[in-house]
């Protein structure tokens, strides 16, 4: 039998229930946080003389030797151990003998997985970072090369004002900006170390808690050892924090199907990004953005999930907490993958200029501009808004846009019209003249674009 806890149990484990009950065919993932966390606690058992110097040797270079090889694929992991943590102690008794017994001196399974999953949420938090910077340097360079690509602004999916592709995307840089900002606040917040709470009730062996905390990186010891074990939040602030970034690539991906449909063609997917149809020879289809605003269900289900095992579970520890491991892991791949096909897919995207300026100005967004030239003639600005809603009304029978009407046509609004107006309304003077903070006139647009390279030159990337 490959359990811990055989001692006081007469009858074999009815073999479904250890099925159900096993987590290694998952949590094996966490076996370098779990050796790790079990070097820090020998050496400290080895320094408060709890064992002694030799035992506690023996016992990491036993550890670090079941590290290398699980690394080099010479040591597997096989159905009869219930978690991580048996099958590695369990390896370590087989190869070092009955110090290998020692090790768990001072500790729970309970406290040992608490340290695990922090750890794995921790180095997790820097992974998800890291990705997020290629998708914002992506980001920065389509902003950087499109300061004049004219395209319409949207309000209810109707054209609405002109902007920039590169203004469009600097709000998509924003939103990416502050997940990793949710991303930090989370891991500075789980940086505690749980290692020493023992199951419950800390221990009555005089562990250094500082010590292992230090060794492992961690900012301090968790204060209280009944929350140390129970304590899942950090891990749905990860998921929730995940969550939004995933929320953000949805958005970004509903936006590049409607521009890569036939009806905008504002942009073309790259063929690497694309997929055809098995019956329908014409098709390339947008499947990398449908599957990322897809799989925005299965993150979200995850938060859902975490959260929703967590709301009853009465101090302390419960088995129900082993259910957290699964949505985390999941929705961790789940996010690195799509915040890395995003950048994949946005990079090698081809932006239709012509099409997106074209769509602006058949669009009418420089209606506004052209009420406010009116007024800028002293007409009262009610009185522009009328002439400039009839003269959208015979652009629109006529197919036209405002800045192909004839002079002649243009008087036929109204006298005050100059020969001015075709600059008035072009996009360019359109867009340059929205000069306020955070705007997309051009001025306006240099300070946002040099304001984000300096954050992501600025930020500490771990
Ligand atoms: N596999 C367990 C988990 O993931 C480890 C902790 C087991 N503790 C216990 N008291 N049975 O939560």
């Amino acid at each position: 039998m490959a359990q811990l806890w055989g001692g006081r149990f007469t009858k074999e484990t009815d073999t479904l229930v250890k099925k159900f009950n096993d987590s290694l065919p998952f949590d094996k993932r966490l076996w370098r946080e779990d050796i790790e966390g079990s070097i820090a606690h020998a050496q400290m058992l080895g320094k408060q003389s709890i064992l002694t110097a030799e035992e506690a040797s023996r016992i990491v270079r036993g550890l670090k030797e079941i590290a290398e090889d699980i690394e080099k694929g010479n040591l597997r992991f096989t159905d009869e151990y219930e978690d991580i943590h048996s099958f590695v102690e369990a390896k370590l008794i087989e190869r070092i003998g009955d110090d290998g017994k020692r090790l768990h001196t001072g500790r729970s399974r309970n406290d040992q997985v608490a340290l695990d999953m922090r750890l794995f949420v921790r180095s997790a938090c820097d992974t998800v970072n890291r990705e997020l910077k290629g998708l914002l340097l992506t980001i920065l360079s389509i902003m950087e090369q499109n300061t004049e690509t004219f395209m319409p602004g949207f309000t209810h999916l109707q054209k609405a004002q002109p902007v920039t592709l590169a203004h469009h995307f600097g709000a998509y840089f924003e939103m990416f900006k502050r997940d990793t900002g949710r991303i930090d606040d989370c891991r500075k917040r789980l940086n505690e170390c749980p290692l020493g709470a023992g199951a419950l009730a800390g221990t009555t062996y005089p562990l250094d808690r500082d010590y292992t905390a230090q060794q492992l990186g961690f900012d301090r010891p968790t204060a209280n050892s009944m929350d140390s074990v129970s304590d899942r939040d950090y891990a749905a602030e990860f998921l929730s924090a995940l969550s939004l970034i995933q929320m953000h690539l949805s958005r970004l991906s509903e936006e590049i199907i409607l521009w890569n449909s036939n009806e905008y063609r504002f942009v073309e997917i790259d063929d690497a990004y694309s997929t055809g149809s098995s019956i329908m020879p014409q098709k390339k289809n947008p499947d990398v953005a449908e599957l990322i605003r897809g799989k925005t269900g299965r993150v979200f289900g995850d938060l859902t999930s975490l959260l929703t095992t967590m709301k009853a579970i009465p101090l302390a520890y419960d088995k129900d907490m082993q259910e957290d491991k699964e949505p985390v892991f999941d929705s961790f791949d789940t996010v690195c993958h799509c915040v890395h096909l995003m950048s994949g897919m946005l990079s090698t995207m081809t932006f239709n200029r012509a099409i997106m300026e074209a769509s602006a100005r058949r669009g009418f967004t420089n209606a506004t501009d052209a009420a406010d030239y009116l007024v800028g003639k002293g007409i009262a600005f009610r009185d522009a808004h009328a002439i400039i809603g009839r003269m959208v009304l015979y652009c629109i029978d006529h197919g036209k846009a405002i800045d192909d009407l004839s002079m002649d046509e243009f008087h036929s609004f109204s006298e005050a019209f100059d020969n001015d107006i075709y600059d008035a309304v072009s996009l360019k003077t359109c867009v340059d003249k929205r000069l306020t903070k955070g705007a997309p006139g051009a001025q306006a647009m240099e300070e946002e674009i040099r304001n984000a390279k300096a954050w992501l030159a600025g930020r500490q990337w771990r």
